[in-house]
């Protein structure tokens, strides 16, 4: 095991990072299926809460409504319509492999997990609303201040080809952004979810064009301004990127695949991370890597600024969550010079549309931020030993955490006793 890598034996991780390729490709495999799974029961939920306004409306109209049920099944069929696309962008999936990231164009999958836990779920619910709102016609006009905001911070008259690092790329709205300002640039994308991951490189590569019932998942979940909208569709064409574009992609947790040991090739000038703060597992460990990335490309003679922007309304699953300037207070312990710091209030990220579609909007206050690690500073690079000790403190933490709740409850000792005990 390499001296400063995460040590899989103390930490274990999911899948561990020796698991052979072909079950890690099983894995990726099963993953998909579970999204694919997601999307149907949803359509069952949907259905079912269609049916019982059916029946509501019946019962007050005192007569069955042929056409609400005529509707119900337009919208099962819109349903299994948007299935279909789901499975075309899905399978197969990517692998998971366990190699660095690839210099080349060519997208290198690979995964070498998170620790602390994985999340993955919520991508098949994501994934399509996404595609709408950050790759069709209506949306791509529009520019999300977060995108606006990161790409304006790249130096277009450098003369040299910069490279950049997107952690938690999504769908890779932000690569196509950074890509349309600066075409020779390499682009090294990171994404640990494996549908979306699938689902972006098939874009990337292949372009998307299709029809999306952008409607009806949302029909039974939110408020409707217009049933009539339920069967709104949405064409998606999204051109492939150019072949030449200097393009890669990493598949796994952003703290796991880039606590491997470093090369030249993970010199970065620009590190953007947009909307993904609040998503990773802890928050204390994506910024102490951002530093050894930082460190790294400092070795090399390139200064790393990394630019935030995004919320801080932490998914579900995070542990760690903290206020703006506990993280501010972090970064400048941590030796970095904040260049720009501001809270945007009020930011739509999957909505820009001026009329109200639904009754419930989504809007965020935003943390933007543009930081540097301060020139005059030599750093240690004890990071992967510092993250090893947090983690080894936390589970310390909760060990004694069970412990204590075993003591409380005895019966629960003697319980766990026996299965012990059967095993
Ligand atoms: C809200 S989306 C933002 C996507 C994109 N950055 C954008 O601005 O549209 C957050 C993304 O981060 C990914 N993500 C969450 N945790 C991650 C982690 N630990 N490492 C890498 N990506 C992660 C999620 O799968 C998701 O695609």
């Amino acid at each position: 095991m390499a001296k400063d890598a995460l040590d899989p034996t103390r930490y274990p991780t999911f899948p561990p990072p020796e698991t052979d390729p072909t079950t890690l490709a099983s894995l990726s495999t099963y993953l998909v299926m579970i999204a694919v799974e997601e999307y149907e029961r949803e359509r069952d939920i949907v259905i079912k809460t269609m049916e019982d306004r059916v029946y509501a409306l019946s019962a007050y109209n005192n007569k069955l409504d042929t056409d609400a049920e005529q509707e119900i099944e337009a919208v099962r069929e819109g349903f299994n319509h948007n299935l279909a696309v789901l499975q075309t962008l899905l399978f197969p999936p990517l692998s998971y492999s366990s190699s660095l990231p690839s210099p080349t164009p060519t997208p290198a999958p690979h995964h070498s997990p998170s620790s602390p836990q994985p999340l993955q779920s919520s991508s098949s619910y994501t994934l399509l609303p996404q595609i709408i709102t950050h790759l069709s016609r209506e949306y791509t006009t529009v520019v999300p201040a977060s995108y606006s905001y990161l790409t304006s911070k790249l130096d277009l008259d450098s003369g040299r080809a910069p490279k950049i690092l997107i952690p938690g790329a999504g769908l890779g709205r932000l690569a196509y952004e950074v890509l349309k300002k600066l075409p020779n640039a390499t682009v090294e994308l990171n994404e640990f979810s494996v549908p979306m991951a699938t689902a972006l490189s098939r874009i990337i590569h292949n372009g998307l064009t299709v029809d999306i019932f952008s409607h009806v998942q949302s029909s039974a979940t939110v408020g409707e301004v217009s049933s009539k909208n339920r069967l709104q569709k949405v064409q998606v064409s999204v051109l492939p990127l150019p072949q030449n574009s200097q393009l890669s992609l990493t598949t796994g947790d952003f703290v796991t695949c880039y606590s491997t040991p470093l090369n030249t090739n993970n010199a970065y000038d620009y590190i953007l991370t947009s909307y993904i703060l609040d998503a990773v597992p802890n928050i204390i460990e994506m910024i102490l890597i951002i530093k050894k990335l930082a460190l790294n490309s400092r070795s090399q003679n390139i200064k790393t600024a990394w630019c935030n922007y995004g919320p801080l309304h932490w998914h579900n699953g995070v542990e760690l969550k903290l206020s703006v300037d506990e993280i501010k207070d972090i970064l400048t312990k941590e030796g970095f010079v904040i260049d720009e710091w501001e809270i945007v209030v009020g930011e739509a990220y999957r909505n820009d549309v001026d009329e109200a579609m639904f009754m419930t909007d989504e809007l965020y206050n935003c943390l933007k931020f543009c930081v540097t690690l301060d020139d005059s500073k030599e750093f240690e690079d004890d990071i992967i030993s510092r993250i090893e000790e947090g983690r080894r403190q936390i589970k310390e933490k909760k060990d004694l955490e069970i412990v204590n709740a075993n003591e409380d409850d005895p019966e629960e000792e003697e319980e766990s006793t026996m299965r012990i005990e059967e095993l």
